[in-house]
């Protein structure tokens, strides 16, 4: 049964499938003849990354970083600490970052500049989600999967309180009717 919490769906699981695979095909012909890196960003952008990841026809392996932000259960406060860094240096390569959506920028702002110090030979972002109208910070991003209203979502990775990873659609939280959050907290993203 579909959960009460859960509203309007805005990509539903074919759009998904059909994007994702288009992402795959304009990133292979970007990076033709070279090596790619991808960094996904633990949690959200597993599900993204592992349907991106088959469909690029490229050499390509894939590192992870987890970062944990401050601020409330729907809302980041740009403070980000980095919980598990990668495994490999990334001097002299050719990085993209894989997340999961795009909302505020600024957890996207830290950590391209933590790994632009670094020295890669290029860094880019691919984002399968963005709220450009919740945007505090400019940045590059790359490419884009969806652009989405000012909304809460969750599905296809992306969680509310760790819950909804599994759907396999990317739906608007209910917040109305979301359970109750206690304040502060420390999210892994
Ligand atoms: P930002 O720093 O404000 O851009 O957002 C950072 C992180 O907040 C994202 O990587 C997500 O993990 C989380 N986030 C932002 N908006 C949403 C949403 O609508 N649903 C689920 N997670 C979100
Ligand atoms: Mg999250």
């Amino acid at each position: 049964m579909r959960d009460a919490h859960l509203g309007q769906i805005f990509v539903q699981q074919d759009e998904l499938a059909h994007r994702v695979r288009a992402l795959g095909e304009q990133i292979s012909a970007d990076y033709a003849g070279r090596e790619l890196l991808l960094v996904c960003v633990l949690k959200g952008a597993v599900f993204f990354l592992s349907d991106l990841m088959r469909g690029l026809e490229v050499p390509c392996q894939v590192d992870f970083m987890a970062v944990a932000s401050y601020g409330s259960q729907t809302e980041t406060s740009g403070v980000v600490r980095i919980m598990k860094d990668l495994e490999e240096p990334i001097a002299g390569r050719e990085v993209l970052i894989v997340e999961d959506i795009v909302d505020s920028g600024l957890t996207l702002q830290y950590l391209l500049r933590a790994l632009r110090a670094r020295e890669p030979a290029t860094l880019e972002v691919c984002a399968l989600l963005t709220k450009p109208e919740r945007r505090k910070v400019e940045l590059p991003i790359r490419y884009v999967g969806f652009e989405i209203p000012n909304r809460f979502v969750v599905g296809y990775g992306l969680d509310h309180a760790e819950r909804f990873r599994n759907l396999p659609y990317v739906a608007a939280l209910d917040e109305g009717r979301a359970p109750a959050e206690a304040g502060s907290r420390q999210s892994p993203t």
